[in-house]
């Protein structure tokens, strides 16, 4: 199968109940270990690149590596998305060089201009058959090198999403509703703890979404900021060098329950950083003669797909739809 669009695959989650994970891929071993988890759970996947990933990595070698993907997978629809496109140039060279989906991340910009930017971007893409995510609403946290403090994040206003999308003609719609990018989601102050002392982050705002989904029926809605934030990986990392007090994330079953309703797309990348960052710290404190990156890259690319198995199966509930 070539690349899709995520088109018939957000049809079927939002019937189906369900959602597409987008995992961020900026290596061949972060590809490997989510396409084989895909593949052997027949899941359908959302492959996503950011502006930061084509600076480190370069368009080329990630469209190729997504390319080489599709070909060892072919039981299984593949999307290449762009994540948090910052301008139309750079929508643009996505969708001429060979995405199938891009996002247009307007949302820091005013309503009006969000509205121009994001149309003109749906204009160029849907002439090309590619399909568009855009964003309103804030979310906290740190994408590339644009970074948002909590006080000036702000949840997506449920009474501007018809006109939005009625003006712009995009194809999903990511909203904030409370989760945030990164492994530091929350401030200790915005939680409570546990009885072992882990951090418990506020609810998701589930009446935005619920007003939001009233207004758009049948639209696919995309979550960003969604990784969980596993504290096996975060004591994997603190017991082997790593310095991450606190850090927390989104409870797999909030998101769970989000892919039940009209969330059809869920953004997860953290989660996947820290598998591999665990890994590879408690490879070199177990073996510290060792220096071949293929012995450490292993038991990484490993993990995320083990990782990946679980999110599919447990939390996006997409394992058997491909
Ligand atoms: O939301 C942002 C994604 O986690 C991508 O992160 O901008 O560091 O590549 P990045
Ligand atoms: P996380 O930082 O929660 O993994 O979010 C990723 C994301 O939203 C990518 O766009
Ligand atoms: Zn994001």
């Amino acid at each position: 199968m070539a690349l899709v669009t995520s088109t018939e695959m957000f049809k079927k989650a939002y019937d189906g109940g369900y959602a597409i994970g987008a995992f961020n891929v900026n290596n061949m071993e972060i590809v490997q270990g989510i396409t084989e988890a895909c593949r052997e759970e027949k899941a359908p996947v959302i492959l996503q690149v950011s502006k930061g990933a084509r600076a480190y990595a370069n368009h080329t070698y990630l469209v190729k590596l997504v390319e080489a993907a599709v070909i060892e997978c072919p039981e299984i629809p593949i999307v290449l998305h762009l994540d948090h496109g910052p301008d139309f140039e750079t929508c643009k060279s996505c969708i001429d060089g060979g995405f199938t989906s891009v996002m247009i991340d307007a949302s820091s910009k005013p309503f009006a201009e969000n509205i121009e930017i994001t149309k003109k971007v749906v204009e160029y893409a849907h002439d090309h058959g590619v399909v568009v995510e855009a964003e309103l609403g804030t979310l906290a946290g740190i994408e590339d090198d644009v970074k948002v403090a909590a006080h000036a994040a702000s949840y997506t206003r449920p009474e501007e999403v018809e006109e939005f999308v009625a003006k712009t003609g995009c194809d999903s719609l990511a909203i904030a509703i409370g989760t945030s990018h990164g492994a530091y989601k929350f401030t200790a102050a915005q939680c409570t703890r546990n009885e072992k002392g882990i951090l418990v982050p506020p609810p998701l705002r589930f009446d935005v979404l619920e007003e939001v989904s009233k207004r758009l029926p049948g639209f696919p809605i995309v979550l960003h900021g969604s990784s969980s934030v596993p504290q096996n990986y975060v004591k994997m990392i603190n017991e082997n060098g790593g310095k991450m007090p606190d850090a927390v994330g989104i409870p797999e079953e909030q998101l769970r329950h989000a892919a039940e309703l009209s969330v059809c797309k869920i953004n997860i990348d953290s989660d996947l950083r820290l598998a591999m960052t665990g890994t590879v710290r408690q490879f070199f404190n177990e073996h510290p003669d060792k220096f071949d990156p293929r012995e450490y890259l292993k038991p990484a690319r490993a993990n995320i797909k083990e990782l990946v198995r679980h999110k599919l199966v447990d939390v996006l509930g997409c394992a058997g739809k491909a």
